[in-house]
């Protein structure tokens, strides 16, 4: 092969492009990126978060130890719970930690924080393991603090409160930070996740993430209320705690000041999402006043984020430590709505931040789905609101990505661009990183697409809500995944504008495409279904199929197809919430085509396919059954067209791709303040690809990963796969043997 490099022929301009997304899921935040050790430290812990927790979640008695919860006079009327602990000498309580136990090092620091108070003075001591501190307690609640030196390495440590002679005290608050945290702050990060995300150096970070925004209730002061950006800023102590829709509780510490400064460590543009006033898990929709507020909220912002010191909240930023303004160039508003009712309140969002600031570039959303009709809903509602952006998210199998790597190249570049928001490949083995890699030269090349990240990005081994994620740790380690390498090979070698490149020899291969065959059954999901009149077309015929009832997870089987038919049946849902599944290419549970009809909550009708057990949403439209209602139903498969029809309305029409990689997929840019020239390369086959290079350079830097698809790192072996970098010296070109299944970058030195 021969790859030509034209430095002079400029392409698309990278801005922003790769990214990173942070949700608070999978304990992402407390008990992970934000470095406090103690959990549930405010006693705010209650069932609304999570059935199984109380307010003393996380703590337990040491000895002789009577312990109560109260309210009464709290320090923080925001987090008003306090533990009142009635204990002997030597007696009181401790706190568990997060995951095997509060992580200590030998000869590291640890800040302490007790808000405290007793009925009459008293001593209370705070114990970690060997180190401790005595303080003498008044009637008065108090701050004490202290700071701790670990005696030895434990990964299951305690933080002990006891009283040094009998009596009755009151703790509102217990707080444990490392002195280490990243850049050494108070209400600090932890280093290490902190060191990993800003070595990527990307060109921006959504926050505070996805579902997260947008479930609760309307009313953001209420403990179960929707996320709301101003209960994070302010005091640590009395920012109120709220309810985190992936089933635990989230105390705020990690605020909206946190994630600008954060941005502003790393050189990254902040991109905050803020709610569109609705929440569309529980249909609750914003109006009037309370929907004004919800704009306000989002004008407001601006200020907090950038606003002069005489506006409120850029005084509150001031007061906070920042009265310099943080950078604000992206703002999100919903996650993943496509209700007429998002649309709708979306224009007044925009209407007003435009007013506000012309210069915010506004994001709007097309849905969970990579295509369908509320997909493109979103999009025309973005055009005809000329927004900038428009945020997709997709999660789906390798091979999906590696048959869709050409997604965006129709796409126009002149309307809003595609802000690819959240996307992975079901998996962290190399084969998933590799899809991946292989997409991303596509997103970089793709005129319309204009900032992108992998999602979820953190997650804590002992809190798992979603896999796969890019960073996995526990209390003392992290697992850089081969996924992880990959963006951040993408995001340190981005460049800042694209240049042409030419290879030989590198026409796609297109996997062989066999009909598609199987077994076809429908197949129940909770409801109850009765289905009549039903009809198999095949080139051989018309069968008829005996009727049948189906509930629970029941299955009715209706044989078995090769190549293309068509079916038509009737239906009627007659007890249940939700509908059915019509499989049909079914090999095994691994490898088989569905038609979802009322999936999700009732809302759904998808064509979806499964590979090696990974599943990719092809299409997607919204459909709702209604109990009792008769229904007639068509699914044709033609060729490797697959369509649905609902009543003799079309629902979703999808073309079912097959992987085509090609031998090496490329991308290539030039960085504009080094003049380097970056080529990178994705090899997803079995055959190494040699290729001599056409660049002129003086000196070139190669850093490739390569290792075999179903390898991964995990917290024990965090670098079976990592990247090999070496220099190669000037000349006019190189030639490089890619090898099988590997990422490559070629940083060429300019001045050759
Ligand atoms: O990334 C995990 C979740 O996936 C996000 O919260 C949501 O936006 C998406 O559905």
């Amino acid at each position: 092969m021969k790859i030509t490099l034209h430095p002079g022929q400029k392409g698309k301009r990278l801005n922003d492009l790769f990214g990173l997304f942070f949700e608070d899921i999978n304990h992402a935040a407390d008990g992970g990126l934000y470095a406090e050790m103690i959990r549930n430290r405010d006693f705010e812990y209650a069932p609304v978060d999570r059935w199984s927790y109380t307010h003393l979640t996380g703590w337990a008695e040491i000895g002789y130890a009577a312990v109560r919860v109260e309210d009464a006079d709290p320090p923080f009327p925001r987090n008003p719970h306090y533990a009142v602990i009635r204990a002997g000498a030597g007696n009181g309580v401790c706190n568990l930690g997060f995951g095997t136990g509060i992580c200590t090092e030998a000869g590291k620091q640890y800040r302490l924080t007790l808000w405290a108070r007793a009925k009459k003075p008293m001593e209370i001591r705070a114990a970690l393991g060997e180190a401790s501190v005595t303080f003498a307690l008044t009637a008065e609640w108090q701050k004490y603090t202290s700071v701790l030196t670990a005696g030895c390495t434990d990964h299951a440590a305690r933080l002990c409160i006891t009283a040094v002679q009998e009596g009755e005290f009151s703790l509102a608050w217990a707080s444990l930070f490392p002195t280490d945290t990243w850049k050494g702050r108070e209400n600090g990060l932890r280093r290490d996740l902190c060191e990993a995300l800003a070595e990527m150096k990307p060109k921006f970070l959504r926050f505070p993430g996805g579902c997260l925004t947008h479930d609760g209730d309307l009313d953001p002061d209420a403990r179960n209320g929707i996320y709301n950006w101003k209960r994070t800023v302010g005091p640590v102590e009395n920012r109120p705690a709220r309810r985190n829709n992936w089933g635990y509780h989230q105390t705020m510490g990690l605020g909206f000041y946190e994630y600008f400064l954060l941005c502003e460590d790393m050189g990254c543009e902040p991109l905050p999402v803020v709610n569109g006033g609705l929440d569309p898990h529980h249909l609750r929709f914003a109006e009037g006043e309370v929907l004004r507020q919800y704009i306000q909220d989002a004008l407001d912002l601006i200020d907090f984020a950038k606003g002069g010191t005489d506006t409120e909240w850029g005084r509150v930023r001031a007061e906070m430590g920042h009265p310099e303004p943080f950078r604000l160039k992206y703002l999100a508003v919903g996650n993943e709505e496509v209700h007429e009712a998002f649309h709708t309140r979306m224009a007044l969002f925009a209407e007003a931040i435009r007013k506000k600031d012309p210069s915010v570039e506004l994001i709007g959303s097309a849905g969970p789905f990579a295509d369908g009709g509320p997909y493109e809903m979103g999009w025309q509602y973005a055009r005809e609101q000329g927004l900038d952006h428009v945020d997709e998210h997709y999660y789906m199998a390798p091979e999906w990505f590696l048959a869709h790597c050409d997604k965006y190249a129709d796409r126009p570049a002149d309307g809003p661009k595609v802000f690819l928001g959240e996307y992975a490949s079901w998996g962290n083995k190399m084969r998933n990183a590799l899809a991946e890699a292989a997409y991303m030269t596509h997103l970089q090349h793709a005129p319309a697409v204009s900032l992108a990240c992998y999602a979820p990005m953190l997650c804590n081994v002992h809190y798992v809500n979603w896999r796969p994620d890019m960073l996995w740790f526990d209390g003392w380690r992290i697992c850089k995944t081969p996924n992880y390498h990959v963006q951040r090979m993408f995001m340190q070698h981005q460049g800042d504008v694209c240049v042409d490149v030419e290879a030989t020899d590198n026409e796609p291969v297109a996997a062989p495409r066999t009909p598609i065959a199987g077994e076809m059954f429908f197949i129940a999901d909770d409801s109850t279904i009765e289905i009549s009149d039903v009809q198999l077309t095949t080139p051989a015929g018309t069968a008829a199929l005996p009727d049948g009832v189906i509930s629970g997870r029941d299955k009715l089987s209706l044989g078995s197809t090769h190549g293309d038919f068509t079916l038509t049946f009737t239906f009627r849902r007659t007890a249940g919430e939700k509908g059915f599944r019509v499989h049909f290419g079914h090999q095994d549970e691994k490898n088989t085509y569905h038609w979802t009809v009322a999936g999700w909550q009732n809302n759904d009708s998808a064509l979806e396919k499964r590979s090696d057990g990974r599943g990719s949403c092809l299409t997607q439209s919204n459909y709702s059954i209604v109990t009792g209602e008769v229904c007639r139903m068509k699914l044709e498969v033609c060729g490797d067209r697959i369509t649905s029809w609902i009543n003799g309305q079309k629902y979703n029409e999808t073309v079912d791709a097959l992987p085509a990689p090609r031998p090496l997929f490329l991308a290539a840019s030039l960085e504009e303040s080094t003049g380097d020239v970056i080529l990178k390369a994705v090899n997803v086959r079995e055959a190494a690809v040699t290729a001599e290079i056409a660049c002129a350079h003086a000196g070139c830097m190669v850093e490739e990963l390569s290792a075999m698809p179903d390898a991964e790192n995990t917290l024990d072996a965090p670098d079976a796969i990592r990247p090999e970098v070496h220099q190669v010296p000037g000349g006019p070109g190189v030639t490089h043997t890619f090898p099988p299944h590997s990422v490559t970058v070629l940083r060429m030195k300019a001045g050759g």
